[in-house]
């Protein structure tokens, strides 16, 4: 089978699986990291075939939707592949790009070995920031049952991906534990750049909300 057409397999594979979803995890958000990614491997030269179908399959099977299963989702998008007769070599690169994408708490690294992957974990993070990144949060936090803040549980600097995963106790919290922290573990350049801007939208957005917490503006 022709690459175009591994895509637009893929892409309508996924499209069936996240349309609708309701975490911000949703077939909008795939469109998006795959336009921003795909952007950034045509900057870095990067293969965009691997780019694309990573950033495609990169949510399928999220951890935390998957009951904890961290090998789900890696193991999902090898099996969907592998049914289309993609290369091995081009299966294992997608696959350890998925395993190696997600946040894992503010004092646990997660180095991305290759450039394919540092496009597609750079297009997921950018998502995380800025207006829609404020948006996805409260959608994410609100469907988890998740209070908006809570002035008694300051945000916790999570040392372990254990301890990360349990999650945090308001989605005020979830900005400081890990959404702050994003700008500083950007890879690319271009990255860089727009993840500063959107940075710089979430410190004011921060700012008016505890302003308007204490009635002040
Ligand atoms: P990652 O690959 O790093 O797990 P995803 O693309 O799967 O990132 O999506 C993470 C999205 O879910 C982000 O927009 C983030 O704000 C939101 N999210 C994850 N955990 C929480 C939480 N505890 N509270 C609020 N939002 C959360
Ligand atoms: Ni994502």
């Amino acid at each position: 089978m022709e690459e175009r057409q591994i895509i637009q397999q893929t892409a309508d594979h996924v499209r069936s699986l996240l349309s609708g979803e309701g975490t911000g995890h949703d077939w909008f958000h795939i469109e998006r990291v795959r336009h921003t990614a795909l952007a950034m491997a045509r900057e870095e030269a990067a293969d965009l075939f691997v780019v694309e179908l990573a950033a495609l399959l990169h949510d399928v099977a999220d951890w935390k939707f998957a009951g904890g299963d961290h090998e789900a989702g890696p193991r999902q998008a090898r099996q969907w592949l592998q049914a289309l007769n993609v290369s091995p070599a081009t299966i294992d690169h997608v696959a350890s790009i998925i395993a190696s994408l997600s946040f894992k708490g503010a004092g646990v690294p997660t180095l991305m070995a290759t450039l394919e992957g540092q496009c597609v974990q750079d297009a997921d993070r950018l998502d995380a920031l800025g207006a829609i990144g404020i948006a996805r949060a409260f959608a994410y936090g609100g469907q988890k049952g998740q209070g908006l803040y809570d002035p008694d549980h300051p945000p916790t600097p999570h040392d372990s991906f254990e301890a990360y995963k349990k999650g945090s106790s308001s989605t005020i919290n979830h900005f400081y534990e890990k959404l702050l922290l994003l700008q500083d573990r950007m890879n690319t350049a271009t990255g860089k750049r727009l993840a500063a801007a959107r940075h710089q939208v979430m410190q004011w957005y921060l700012e008016q909300f505890f302003a308007e917490w204490k009635g002040t503006r």
